[in-house]
């Protein structure tokens, strides 16, 4: 359409508007085309000095463009100032001098960092990690432990009754008897889990608590082994000056049993408040596992031995951290907690 000169400046007039970013540019550009000293207007003024039948084309032609444009402008400064509004308003609402709000940052909990530190430790030695129900049948907890029904063991531990033959499990040991009526030796596992027993929460019992059992079993498996396995854990967990002690004991599931103590890590065996004088911590309760509960899932003792260990986990996280009261640890005071950061 149009005329050639015309076309080319319209065609200027909508690259302006185009590139306009504000609605100061689009001022800019209508001044520049339609201003009184804009482009079109001044073509539009001398139309009088051409020849008629030129005039006539070029006229209609800076018309019909005088048109486009300014509807084009009144468009485009509308929109313009739509957003300069909002974008107004926006920041009238951020104030830029306020402090930022930190976002609160969790820690774990005590019982969680000693939970996957004990992990972490048999994990590298090639124990793979099992869990089993809280809710268990008597056959699991004690029966197939050894531990049969008026067994004077059964006293060592409150039970909490469900109905007359499910409780609420009071070790992770029934675990042992899962796992391996589950599958044949080799067996190296640990199993960290709640258990329950039947006491009033005071600073050294709780009606719940956690523990993680160990155990392996294999050919020619000794209580050697079982020494030097925990040897190695008491110096990963607790430094490499650690030592460890057995000391006679019994357990119904083996045989024979040991109690396992460290060397107190404050006082290396002098004696002080936190061993009691007596330069040792009891850590965890272990044993050879007594033939009875090997031939109870099948196993022929003849053939394969194993040990196996039960340690709490909130005995172990108190002697590492010097925390005197086991009711800390479910309190959930935040003053408590953020101190494991
Ligand atoms: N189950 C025992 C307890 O809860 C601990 C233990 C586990 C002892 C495995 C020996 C072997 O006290």
């Amino acid at each position: 359409m149009g005329h050639p000169r015309v076309d080319a400046i319209a065609q200027e007039a909508r690259e302006a508007v185009a590139a306009a970013r504000s609605s100061a540019d689009l001022e800019q550009a209508r001044v520049r085309f339609l201003g009184r000293q804009g482009v079109l207007t001044q073509l539009l003024r001398s139309l009088g000095t051409l020849a008629p039948e030129e005039r006539r084309l070029v006229g209609a032609a800076a018309n019909e463009a005088k048109r486009m444009l300014e509807a084009l402008l009144e468009e485009r400064l509308a929109e313009a100032l739509e957003s300069e509004r909002r974008a107004q308003r926006t920041r009238a609402r951020l104030d830029l001098t306020l402090p930022g709000r930190r976002p609160a940052r969790g820690v774990l909990h005590p019982l969680t960092r000693v939970h996957d530190e004990i992990v972490a430790i048999f994990a590298g030695l090639g124990f793979s990690v099992v869990d089993g129900p809280e809710v268990e049948t008597d056959y699991y907890n004690f029966e197939a432990l050894n531990i049969p029904r008026d067994h004077p063991a059964r006293d060592m531990q409150d039970t909490l009754y469900l109905t007359e033959s499910t409780l609420l499990r009071t070790h992770t040991s029934p675990v042992q008897i899962r796992t391996m009526l589950a599958q044949k030796p080799p067996v190296r596992i640990i199993v960290p889990g709640r258990v329950f027993r039947r006491d009033v929460a005071d600073a050294s019992h709780s009606p719940m608590f956690h523990q993680v059992e160990g155990l392996a079993v294999d050919r020619n498996v000794t209580m050697a082994d079982l020494k030097g396995t925990l040897g190695l854990f008491a110096r990963e967990m607790f430094g490499p000056e650690s030592r460890i002690r057995f000391r006679p004991s019994f357990f119904p599931f083996t045989e024979p049993s040991a109690e396992v103590d460290v060397l107190c890590f404050v006082c290396h065996g002098q004696g002080c408040r936190l061993c009691k004088q007596g330069g040792w911590l009891e850590i965890l309760g272990s044993g050879m596992v007594h033939p009875q509960v090997l031939k109870n899932v099948g196993y022929d003792p003849e053939e394969v031995t194993g040990w196996a260990f039960g340690m709490g986990i909130e005995r172990i996280a108190m002697l590492k951290y010097g925390i005197d009261d086991l009711r800390l640890f479910f309190d959930n005071d935040l003053r408590f907690l953020r101190q494991f950061a």
